[in-house]
């Protein structure tokens, strides 16, 4: 939770007393699901009323009611607020527990004794912030010397995008239309050992992706790689077919040419025979 501090009391004579208005609105911002407490800084005595309003609606959330043997307390427990607030009897500040986007809005106390004083909170919640994803755009990793990167995070509203080399901001975006998703892009040299970060912020959060030592733009150097690898694989894998079919050819025809003359010597081992029987 964080508060702007400053205010200035503007107060004017009205025909039965003083009635005071906070110049300043108070800026009050918290991330969703976080309590926020929107304090009073008064201290709840006799003859006191306290009203608390929410939205263009001026809808009444909290009210105390003190006066003689009058003690009257109401907190809200409906629609957008069921069982989220709670007011503090003795001071009549007002908390709001595990908030809401809906519960983005400007809220009116009212506080009465002497006199009458109006103050103003804004209070924003902020969705909470996804973690920005890089991711490396593949059909670039085949140049050589460096690979081409994109940061990217849902829009969830009141956000900017950024590279950071080291501590140093290089780029960012800042998108008010929430369909539309925020990317970033970012050219680093493959030998580049420095350190950058995709950071997605609020005006009170932020969310960092380091990216260390290249390690994307490795995986884009082995993509560029395994893109080699399948004309390589295939081509040996050609060629071992190539040298199996010569081979077996060659291995054919040596056969072949070897039975040729073994049929020729039995033939004329047969012819040895035959003309030594012929000859005895
Ligand atoms: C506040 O409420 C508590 C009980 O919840 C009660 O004891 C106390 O007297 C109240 N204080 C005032 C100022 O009303
Ligand atoms: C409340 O705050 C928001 C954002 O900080 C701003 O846009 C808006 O104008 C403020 N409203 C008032 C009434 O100050
Ligand atoms: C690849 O890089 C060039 C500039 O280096 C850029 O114009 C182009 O848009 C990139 N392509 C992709 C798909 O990122
Ligand atoms: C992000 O938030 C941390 C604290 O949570 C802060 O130290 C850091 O400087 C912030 N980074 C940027 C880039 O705003």
């Amino acid at each position: 939770m964080i508060l702007n501090t400053a205010f200035i009391f503007l107060c004017i004579l009205i025909t039965n007393g003083v009635f005071c208005v906070e110049d300043e609105v108070k800026s009050v911002s918290v991330m969703e699901g976080e309590s926020v407490s929107l304090n009073t800084d008064v201290q709840v005595q006799r003859d006191l009323l306290i009203l608390w309003t929410f939205g263009p609606q001026i809808t009444r959330i909290a009210e105390i009611i003190k006066r003689d043997q009058m003690n009257y307390i109401f907190v809200s427990n409906d629609g957008i607020f069921r069982d989220r607030l709670q007011m503090d009897n003795e001071t009549g500040s007002l908390t709001i527990r595990n908030t809401r986007s809906e519960h983005t809005g400007l809220y009116e106390l009212t506080v009465t004794s002497s006199r009458k004083t109006l103050k103003r909170f804004n209070v924003t919640v902020y969705a909470p912030l996804p973690i920005p994803v890089i991711s490396s755009t593949s059909s670039n990793c085949s140049s050589s010397s460096s690979c081409s990167l994109l940061c990217s995070a849902v829009n969830v509203g009141h956000v900017t995008l950024s590279w950071f080399k080291g501590s140093s901001l290089l780029s960012s975006i800042s998108v008010s239309d929430l369909s539309i998703s925020l990317s970033l892009p970012l050219e680093v040299e493959y030998q580049d050992k420095n350190t950058y970060s995709c950071v997605l912020n609020n005006p009170i959060r932020n969310q960092t992706k380091h990216l260390t030592a290249n390690g994307l733009c490795h995986t884009c150097e082995e993509q560029s790689q395994r893109s080699y690898t399948i004309p390589v694989v295939v081509g040996v894998l050609l060629l071992v077919v190539m040298i199996a079919v010569f081979g077996g050819i060659v291995f054919w025809y040596i056969k072949n040419r070897r039975q040729a003359p073994q049929s020729g010597k039995n033939a004329m081992k047969k012819m040895t025979v035959y003309s030594s029987v012929v000859m005895s």
